[in-house]
């Protein structure tokens, strides 16, 4: 009798440890969900977006985020939400990753799974436009994916992309090459606000015209010029609104492509992530601004990528603006026509 009890109570024992141990394995456990429920009962919150660890590094540098006491942060999927303020604005804050499968993934979660009103996404990009300089800081008005590609053989002709990159020009010495051409296409962009089901082509996607309007505002903030005491930039940064920019998961270090890349789309900066943002928070109908400090050329320096001298500098500047920019947001309201996500 009492052996059969204590196998029964083994029994119930290890079904007990089974079920605990499987509901900490389910992909979105109960236990972040729940975490999130209560964060959202303090909400709504802009979503902030990072990519990788020298930019957040510099976001907890500049010191204006204050975390939450209670619910600091929340673990989804692997990366870390940090719950706080930034002035009297709530935030939720994360670390993407780099490239844009990260991007969009760590996009559409915050916007399904938390009280967001919008998204900033900041961070370091090249420059691709020679009148702009390392440490300035872009806000572009639109974003392209500059890597969705059809790569087709010399003698195809290309009349339906929207550019052209032919490598046979580009060949040293002189001579056809069989590398062909590539053709720039579009993305299909499913929206909120468009027929279900139904993608649309899409090349140039628009940051939020209403938070341009904001971030135009910001432009003469005053940004870091200066490393240290013996490293300085030539001349002061300053904040430029209403770019184009430019997006793949292409880490562009080359001189060619980065002029074929201003010339034919005439794009100021060049990043793994932001159309990935951009095009994800639009998708969803969520407002959305990018802000990126540009750390390199892309290329087009002589010599040493300055990514690893100003990196650090052109992201401390980009914090200095969505710092600023995120202090001068109107929230009282939430504007009309931006519609919320359906939460937890
Ligand atoms: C195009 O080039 C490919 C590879 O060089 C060749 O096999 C093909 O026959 C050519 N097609 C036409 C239409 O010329
Ligand atoms: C995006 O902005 C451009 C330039 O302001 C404008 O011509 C275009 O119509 C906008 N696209 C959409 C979908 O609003
Ligand atoms: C300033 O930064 C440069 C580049 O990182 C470094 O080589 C140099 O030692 C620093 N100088 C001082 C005074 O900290
Ligand atoms: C390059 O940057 C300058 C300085 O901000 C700007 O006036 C110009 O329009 C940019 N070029 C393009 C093609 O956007």
């Amino acid at each position: 009798m009492a052996a059969k009890r204590f196998a029964a109570c083994f029994l119930r024992l290890v079904l007990i440890s089974r079920l605990v141990a499987y509901s900490f394995s389910l992909p979105l456990n109960w236990r972040s969900l729940n975490l999130i429920k209560k964060v959202n009962r303090k909400g709504p919150y802009i979503g902030l977006i990072t990519v990788f660890p020298p930019e957040e590094t510099a976001f907890f540098q500049i010191g204006a985020f204050k975390p939450n006491q209670k619910h600091p942060f929340v673990d989804l999927s692997g990366r870390r939400f940090l719950v706080g303020k930034i002035h009297d604005k709530k935030v939720v804050y994360v670390r993407c990753g780099v490239g844009m499968m990260n991007a969009a993934a760590a996009t559409q979660q915050m916007l399904d799974l938390f009280d967001i009103l919008g998204i900033v996404h900041f961070g370091i990009a090249g420059n691709a436009n020679n009148s702009l300089s390392i440490g300035d800081v872009t806000i572009p008005q639109q974003f392209s994916h500059t890597g969705i590609w059809d790569w087709l053989n010399p003698n195809r002709s290309l009349n339906y992309d929207e550019a052209n990159l032919d490598f046979k020009r580009y060949n040293v010495p002189r001579g056809d090459n069989l590398l062909g051409h590539i053709g720039f296409s579009y993305e299909q962009f499913f929206s909120e606000y468009g027929k279900a089901n139904t993608a649309r082509p899409l090349f140039w996607a628009n940051t939020t015209r209403q938070w341009l309007q904001v971030a135009a505002n910001l432009k003469g903030i005053k940004l870091n010029q200066c490393l240290n005491s013996s490293v300085c930039l030539p001349q002061k940064p300053r904040l430029v609104v209403g770019l184009r920019g430019s997006t793949a998961n292409i880490f562009v270090d080359n001189a060619a492509y980065r002029d074929f890349l201003f010339q034919t789309f005439r794009v100021s900066s060049v990043d793994m992530e932001s159309s990935a943002v951009v095009m994800t928070s639009l998708s969803n109908g969520f407002p959305v601004i990018v802000i990126r400090g540009l750390s390199d050329l892309a290329g087009g320096q002589s010599g040493h990528n300055s990514i690893d001298t100003f990196g650090s500098l052109a992201a401390i500047n980009a914090c200095k603006v969505v710092v600023q920019f995120i202090k001068q947001l109107h929230l009282d309201t939430r504007e009309p026509g931006f519609p919320r996500s359906i939460h937890p």
